[in-house]
């Protein structure tokens, strides 16, 4: 399918690994001009050298979302390597923040890498975007957020309210063109997943295999299996195109089977 999104110019955010990084990968290879933003310099040069070696124009900045400062930076790096912004992709998150250790800064601090990160990115963008008639925004959020679990509570409820400024972004910046919409990931192999298996089955003396077992057993996908970047990164790229022209304020679940309930 051709995404239609050829010299388009994309931002994308947690764009050294994971999810992220997966997403500028396919964007640019439809033909989008990818600005990479992630808070570790060396990743950030390894990730951009890989997408540059698949034949993507690629620019990178070092930056950390959840600062407002820095949201600034990232959108006029953008603006400075390839003249405007067309697409913003907002993976930058993560955490957990569980209720029996109660921490408010922790709270405090998930809110603003999952929710404000996000939002102040898009309301950076919804200007010149809007002016154009054309945007596309897309949120990760995650299962998290429909589904609500003491073990990481703070991470749950940012990642809802994620849900919401995305509608509230939708309904007012649609009729303009610029097209808001969220994924939900379920469990997903990324880097930082990876990394939180093997660290986690160090402590425990058993596998990483045996942890994400552990990790489907608590909470079942009707597909059996953890899902691929890859597989979240496509569907981020469908809702980043041309084709999704009639999709708005979706929250569009990429999770395997994992949530049970109708919408
Ligand atoms: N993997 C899953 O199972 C899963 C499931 C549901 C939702 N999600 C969501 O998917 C998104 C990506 O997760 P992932 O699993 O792909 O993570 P990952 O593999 O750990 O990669 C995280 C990426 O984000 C960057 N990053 C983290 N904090 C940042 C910040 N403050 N500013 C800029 N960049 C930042 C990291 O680079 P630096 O550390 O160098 O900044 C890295 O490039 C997150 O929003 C997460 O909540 C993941």
């Amino acid at each position: 399918m051709d995404l239609g999104i050829k010299d388009r110019v994309a931002i994308v955010t947690g764009g050294s690994k994971g999810i992220g990084l997966a997403a500028a990968a396919e964007l640019g290879r439809a033909g989008a001009k990818i600005l990479l933003a992630a808070r570790g310099e060396a990743d950030l040069d390894d990730a951009a050298e890989r997408l540059r070696a698949d034949g993507v124009q690629v620019a990178a900045h070092v930056a950390d979302a959840a600062k407002a400062e820095d949201v600034d930076a990232i959108y006029e790096a953008a603006v400075a390597a390839f003249g405007r912004v067309d697409i913003a992709v907002c993976s930058a998150g993560g955490g957990h923040g569980p209720l029996r250790t109660f921490d408010w800064e922790e709270w405090v601090r998930l809110y603003e890498l999952n929710v404000l990160s996000a939002v102040a990115l898009a309301m950076r963008c919804v200007p010149e975007m809007r002016e154009r008639g054309w945007g596309r925004i897309v949120f990760v959020g995650s299962t998290s957020g429909r589904e609500a679990d003491a073990r990481w509570a703070a991470y749950g409820a940012a990642k809802a309210a994620l849900l919401h400024a995305a509608k509230s972004l939708s309904l007012g910046y649609s009729k303009h063109g610029v097209l808001v919409n969220c994924v939900l990931p379920g469990l997903t192999r990324t880097e930082g997943v990876l990394a939180g298996y093997q660290a986690q089955a160090e402590r425990l003396g058993v596998t990483a295999d045996d942890v994400e077992q552990r990790m489907l057993e608590l909470q079942p996908i009707a597909m059996g299996r953890a899902g691929e970047s890859v597989e979240v990164a496509d569907a981020i790229a469908f809702l980043c195109s041309e084709r999704a022209s009639w999709i708005a304020g979706a929250s569009l679940l990429v999770d395997g089977g994992t949530i049970r309930v109708t919408p």
